[in-house]
């Protein structure tokens, strides 16, 4: 407690936008930790506020949810996955562009000033914008992955189930099971012609249909692999790399900037706690936050803050990338 009482003393002059400019001017190695709030304006829904996912979700009531987070919950989707992919489709990235701050983080980076940008967001708007220092810490839709077997493919690859709110099971995994399907059949003929027809056979009572049920029932049990987006659901944990990353990071950061994100889940919202208390942090975001008290809050629109903090500070924020849609 003294520490951090002696690192408010220390930074309790900062208050302002001046001071923020300041430290922006200065700072070479900035961490900028990012939600949902920068893709608003792009038109992608963030999750809590009144207008947001979770709101929709609730609202709609027309999937079967005991709480909307449950649409994004391991456990729920291995029980009910057509729930999931019956919605998917609302948060696919499409057509989406990035918004000015998705373009001011680029200029950041062009600059020199960038560190790494941890992004919460799925939408993958970082990379559109050109943004080659992000962490996606929550993934993204640019691959997925079957939960039995681990085959990875390319994202576009269950594009089309996604658009036809269709379940996609793993390619990889039915091979595997027709493959010993077959080769259980040609054992089987194998041992009918060894023993001659009148034995009773190793599977089943004899009849050929029921064996193709037994070996397919056998077969690890059920179904072949359901193919999940790789993002992270609740109940998952972060791939190892956010770790790394942030172990390395935390030793180099000089400034935190935490724009559009309301820091509910962990553990990106921890990040706070892992970075030296002598690292100023600058707050941007439309609501307060009231269980962490950075240095700097500029409350108000992401776009409108850093196209503001730009026009001080003499910095050109990049025009949007040409998107060119088939
Ligand atoms: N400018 C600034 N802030 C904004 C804007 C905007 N235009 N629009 C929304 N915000 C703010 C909201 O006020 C809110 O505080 O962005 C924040 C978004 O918070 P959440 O909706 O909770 O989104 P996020 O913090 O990114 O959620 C984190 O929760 O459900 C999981 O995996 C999901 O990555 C997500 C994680």
């Amino acid at each position: 407690l003294s520490r951090i009482l002696r690192r408010r003393e220390r930074l309790s002059h900062l208050s302002s936008v001046e001071d923020a400019l300041n430290l922006l001017r200065t700072s070479k190695r900035i961490i900028i930790l990012s939600g949902a709030g920068i893709s608003t304006s792009c038109g992608i829904p963030d999750f809590r506020s009144s207008t947001g996912l979770y709101a929709q979700l609730q609202d709609e009531g027309r999937y079967e949810l005991d709480d909307p987070q449950q649409m994004f919950d391991i456990r729920y989707f291995r029980e009910r996955p057509e729930v999931f992919y019956s919605f998917a489709k609302q948060i696919y990235p499409s057509n989406f562009v990035p918004s000015p701050c998705h373009r001011w983080i680029k200029m950041l980076e062009d600059r020199g000033q960038l560190l790494r940008n941890y992004t919460q967001n799925i939408d993958t708007l970082e990379n559109l914008a050109g943004v080659t220092k992000v962490l996606q810490c929550h993934g993204s839709f640019s691959t997925a992955s079957c939960l039995r077997c681990k085959t990875r493919v390319p994202g576009p690859t269950i594009e089309p189930y996604i658009m036809a709110q269709k379940v996609p099971y793993c390619g990889a995994c039915r091979e595997a099971r027709d493959q010993e399907i077959e080769a259980r059949r040609k054992q089987r003929e194998a041992a009918k012609k060894s023993k001659g027809k009148g034995k009773a056979r190793a599977w089943g009572n004899g009849d050929d249909d029921d064996d193709e049920d037994s070996d397919e029932s056998e077969w690890g049990g059920g179904e072949p692999g359901i193919i999940k987006p790789d993002i992270t659901f609740f109940g998952q944990a972060l791939d190892s790399e956010f770790d790394e990353c942030l172990f390395k990071d935390r030793e180099e950061v000089d400034l935190l900037l935490i724009i559009g994100t309301s820091l509910k889940v962990a553990p990106v919202s921890e990040v706070l706690t892992h970075i030296p208390h002598s690292v100023p942090q600058i707050f941007i975001n439309l609501t307060p936050v009231h269980h962490v008290q950075p240095d700097i809050c500029l409350l108000g629109d992401a776009d409108s803050i850093v196209t503001y903090l730009s026009s001080q500070l003499g910095w050109t924020i990049p025009p949007p990338p040409v998107v060119l849609h088939p």
